[in-house]
């Protein structure tokens, strides 16, 4: 097997045979196979079984019933099931060309790479199947700001966020990949310095259907970038320092209102902290909600632990203000200041925890979806 084609798909339905037939013309004379992993809520699957009997190349389905990760995490899926050494990754809506794979696969040929991505930034290329200008300045931007922020494993890589390259995967170590959302290239870029080389490509208009993109994917690109950056406690105090101005807020309020300063801060406690968890869930600690347990459980856990330390904390606050004359607001912020590293080992440690390790499996063939969770970003 010379070549693996790896397509994440969610409801691509109506691209799937179009798809099949242009890679299938591009790669004729090649060992590789195509594979599909398929988070759709839709007939998808079923189109795509029916096509790949309709092909003289193997077609590999893979449906995940529990699409974690999303679009990042289906394609580690597809690392992991891959035959072959070189992996390509690309769109299921030919947004991505599979015309231009013989050029990717010539670069890489050269033998000096571990990585040939298709750029839309590089000249030669263009971005014209952008959606909107909105679309298009969020893409320049944000490519800026990922460019800034690791500004030697991307120097040769003008297009980070393109989910269209050829990838050696012996020169990564997939398990250390902690794919969420859609920037899965970034993800493997940033992890370790990898050889880039890039041929620019035209970036095509959707041939079919809806994109996903969305201000949801746009949060968990930035949080992404904070953990690959600084770290998962950098996304963490994130996350509290906004809990914490939406808790003074608040508080603020509630005052103005014409409530004691002590029913205010409960008051404004609790709503922070259901706000709280919930970023935590589906931005900080996304990746590790699998093994942790049921949500539920890791609700109560979060909410007793805040809790607590709330009662503790105001107390601490009862005497800051009467004892030390501190203003009660400026008491308020140096108490969740210190909570905040409390918070921060109970959530990583207990609430997020790994509860059941899925025992490795040596004799299946699918690898055990998120094993070896820890606590590094
Ligand atoms: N399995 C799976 N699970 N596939 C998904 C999911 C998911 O949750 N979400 C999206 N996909 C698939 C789509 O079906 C499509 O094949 C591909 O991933 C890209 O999704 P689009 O919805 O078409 O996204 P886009 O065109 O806005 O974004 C593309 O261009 C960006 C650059 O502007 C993607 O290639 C991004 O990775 C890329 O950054
Ligand atoms: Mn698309």
């Amino acid at each position: 097997m010379e070549l693996s084609v790896i397509v994440p798909t969610f409801n691509e339905g109506p691209n799937i045979a179009e798809l099949l037939e242009r890679i299938g013309a591009q790669l004729a004379g090649t060992a590789f196979e195509v594979i599909f992993v398929d988070d759709s809520t839709d007939d998808t699957p079923g189109i795509i079984a029916r096509e790949a009997a309709a092909t003289g190349f193997p077609v590999r389905l893979i449906h995940r019933d529990e699409p974690v990760a999303g679009l990042g995490g289906a394609v580690v899926e597809g690392f992991r099931a891959a035959r072959a050494r070189w992996c390509l990754v690309m769109d299921g809506d030919l947004q991505h060309p599979p015309e231009d794979i013989p050029r990717l696969r010539e670069r890489a040929a050269a033998g000096d790479v571990d990585v040939v991505v298709a750029s839309r930034y590089v000249s030669g290329g263009t971005a014209n199947g952008l959606a909107d200008v909105t679309r298009t300045t969020v893409s320049r931007l944000s490519t800026m700001l990922t460019k800034a922020m690791f500004p030697r494993k991307l120097a040769a890589c003008t297009d980070p966020m393109t989910g269209f390259f050829l990838l050696d995967t012996d020169a990564v170590d997939i398990e250390s990949l902690r794919p969420r959302g859609f920037k899965i290239l970034l993800e493997i870029l940033a992890r370790r310095q990898l050889r880039v080389a890039e041929v620019p490509f035209d970036f095509a208009a959707r041939h079919a259907g809806l994109s996903k993109a969305s201000l949801t994917q746009g949060v968990r690109f930035l949080t992404q970038l904070t953990m690959l950056r600084f770290g998962r406690m950098s996304a963490f105090a994130l996350v509290g320092g906004a809990g914490a101005i939406a808790n003074l807020v608040i508080m603020w309020g509630l005052i103005r209102l014409g409530f004691d300063y002590i029913p205010a801060a409960l008051i404004a406690s609790e709503i922070t902290i259901v706000g709280n968890f919930l970023l935590l869930e589906y931005l900080v600690f996304a990746d590790m909600r699998d093994d942790s347990g049921r949500m539920r459980d890791r609700f109560v856990k979060s909410f007793a632990f805040n809790n607590i330390e709330a009662i503790v904390r105001i107390p601490v606050l009862w005497v800051l203000v009467e004892g030390a004359h501190f203003p009660s607001v400026f008491a308020a912020a140096l108490t969740l200041l210190v909570a905040f590293i409390a918070r921060f080992l109970f959530h990583a440690l207990v609430v997020y925890g790994p509860r059941k390790r899925r025992a490795a499996t040596t004799a299946a063939p699918e690898p055990v979806r998120a094993a070896g969770r820890s606590l590094d970003t």
